[in-house]
């Protein structure tokens, strides 16, 4: 077998997967160093009916898709289903989860460690997000929009925009 076919049958597709409302710099920066790490990056954004999101789903995907438009092998999709069951209907074995600070810690292991029993063959695979960004989150960046606050440094233009629209007094 040849380096070519080896590599190809090895394809490996990973799944980052989160609520994105909205997506921040902190994301970006995890999906761009991803993205270099995987042949595909499928950005799953969860359409989560027990949460209140400020972006619809529709909303979300689509900022996402205008903010990775420039990534060739980042796609953008939605779901509702338990994480495990779309990584298999995706045929994907990776998760991407971006860690910030300790406190993310014990949420993050309790998510991989129940993802891990319920699929073995499911690896969750942490980034420790850009310290730049480590205080950064989506609440955080509504809370500011919401006030009015400048967003410019946290958000793509794309996004401060939509917040904008959203927020308009
Ligand atoms: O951006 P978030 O809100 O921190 O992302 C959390 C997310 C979407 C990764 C998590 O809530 C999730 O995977 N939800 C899907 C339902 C599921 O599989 N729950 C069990 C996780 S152990």
């Amino acid at each position: 077998m040849s380096y070519q076919q080896i590599t190809h049958s090895a394809a490996k597709i990973a799944v980052y997967p989160g609520s994105f409302d909205p997506v921040t710099y902190g994301h970006l920066d995890i999906i761009h160093r991803a993205a270099k790490q995987f042949d595909r990056l499928i950005v799953a954004v969860l359409n989560n009916l027990n949460k209140n999101p400020l972006f619809s789903l529709n909303e979300r995907m689509e900022l996402l898709r205008e903010v990775t438009a420039d990534l060739p092998n980042v796609e953008v999709d939605g779901f509702r289903d338990l994480l495990i069951n779309y990584m298999q209907q995706k045929q994907a074995n990776v998760i991407v989860r971006g860690l910030r600070a300790v406190s993310d810690f014990e949420y993050e292991l309790q998510m991989a460690s129940m993802n891990h029993k319920l699929n073995p063959g499911v690896e969750t695979f942490f980034m420790m997000t850009n310290p730049a960004y480590s205080y950064l989150s989506s609440s955080i960046v509504k809370e500011i929009a919401k006030f009015h606050a400048p967003v410019a440094e946290l958000v793509p233009p794309q996004v401060e925009k939509a917040l904008r629209t959203k927020f308009r007094s």
